[in-house]
């Protein structure tokens, strides 16, 4: 019996140079635009310049939030919304990976309802009408363009907090391959396997549906097939995992994400590690350990990785070693320990993971503590124990 919920709003312009469109999308919302990134790449690029110039040829004035930090903290957004009321902007453009994108959403939100931002995360919901957003992604990662979901660094206690709702689904993504000409290797890497979570969480997760499948299994094989020469600077790989990074995206606005994310947010929160590669640690092993609750799915997904036909107590294993050897040749350090994180911390990992409540729940195997920590383990001692 099917059952299928699914909403993704978003006028979606995907092309080279598809960027040169902000300034008539923009000003179809008003007069005044704030744009949102972060504090070096939009300048140093200078995408920042050209963003403000078409802009202002479509007769648009420009307020310039660019203070945003890699896992943007809730001050930051509220000084942000604050610039936005202040100069009381029509539209939100955001520019840059997650942070700039979800700092933007966090903007438009506060800006237009007022209040503080734990009005508005966990287990608050955003209703109702906000500013609306642009959004312009520079990394082959997040999805966020096309999500409902922004993601923030409670620094006080030290937690990531999501805000939710469907009124901060952008109104339009402009996704322009060119601007990823640059990125890095290591953050090309690091990006493509947030993607690659996302479209295999959002696969496994038990809100999944038969559309969210479709999109999550042709992004999983885009990334297999691309990771690699997209990371040696292939501007054609890039352009396709940054395809399969936005219909990953649209398949966890559906499904949200599993216990990988909830499971990674400890070693970014307390370790500083890039969000992506935090996932990176994890999936192989939580793919594994997934793997007998899902064991038709999991051979549809071995099909459509040809790897040919498996019984079902391999299918899991040999998922998962695929998954490390896509590590390896995309040079994802091997093992937790290599970026400084201590078995000693294993109690601290296991609660603060179990707590991400939201993730937990959409796992298709019921969690327990000794499952979490079994996974940390492996994730500690590395690729060596995969499969
Ligand atoms: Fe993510």
């Amino acid at each position: 019996m099917l059952r299928i919920s699914f909403y993704v709003p978003t006028k979606i312009v995907f092309h080279r140079e598809s960027i040169e469109q902000v300034g008539k999308e923009a000003s179809s919302f008003g007069r005044k635009a704030l744009i949102v990134c972060g504090r070096s790449f939009a300048r140093r690029s200078g995408y920042l310049d050209k963003i403000r110039g078409l802009l202002e040829r479509e007769g648009l004035r420009v307020v310039i939030f660019d203070k945003v930090e890699p896992n943007p903290s809730f001050e930051t957004v509220e000084k942000g919304s604050k610039l936005a009321r202040d100069e009381n902007v029509d539209v939100v453009i955001g520019f840059g990976g997650g942070s700039a994108m979800d700092a933007a959403k966090g903007i438009a939100v506060l800006a237009s309802k007022g209040g503080v931002i734990t009005d508005y995360v966990y287990p608050h919901e955003v209703t109702g009408d906000v500013l609306p957003i642009i959004a312009i992604p520079t990394t082959c990662g997040t999805g966020s363009e096309v999500t409902r979901y922004a993601v923030f660094s409670d620094l006080r206690r030290k937690r990531k907090v999501t805000m939710v709702g469907y009124p901060i689904l952008p109104k339009v993504a402009l996704l322009d391959p060119l601007v990823l000409r640059s990125l890095p290797p290591n953050l090309t890497a690091y990006t493509g396997m947030d993607a690659l979570s996302h479209a295999i969480e959002a696969y496994l997760s038990k809100r999944s549906n038969p559309l969210s499948d479709l999109l999550a299994l042709e992004s999983i094989r885009l990334i297999f097939w691309n990771l690699k020469e997209a990371c040696r600077g292939s501007l054609e790989a890039r352009e396709r995992v940054f395809y399969a990074s936005m219909l990953a995206g649209m398949a966890i606005n559906c499904t949200g994400t599993i216990m990988v994310h909830g499971m990674g947010y400890y070693l970014t929160m307390y370790h500083d590690i890039h969000h992506g590669l935090a996932n990176a640690f994890l999936l192989p092993f939580a793919v594994e350990y997934n793997a007998p609750a899902l064991p038709s799915k999991m051979t549809r997904l071995a099909d459509v990785l040809g790897m040919g036909p498996l019984s079902p107590s391999e299918v899991g294993r040999a998922i998962s070693r695929a998954i490390c050897r896509l590590e390896d040749e995309v040079n994802i350090p091997v093992s937790l320990s290599e970026v400084g994180v201590s078995e000693d911390e294993l109690d601290d990992m296991v609660k603060e993971a179990l707590s991400y409540h939201r993730n937990l729940a959409n796992n298709p195997r019921k969690v327990t503590p000794e499952d979490v920590r079994t996974i940390y383990l492996k994730a500690l001692k590395g690729r060596g124990s995969c499969g």
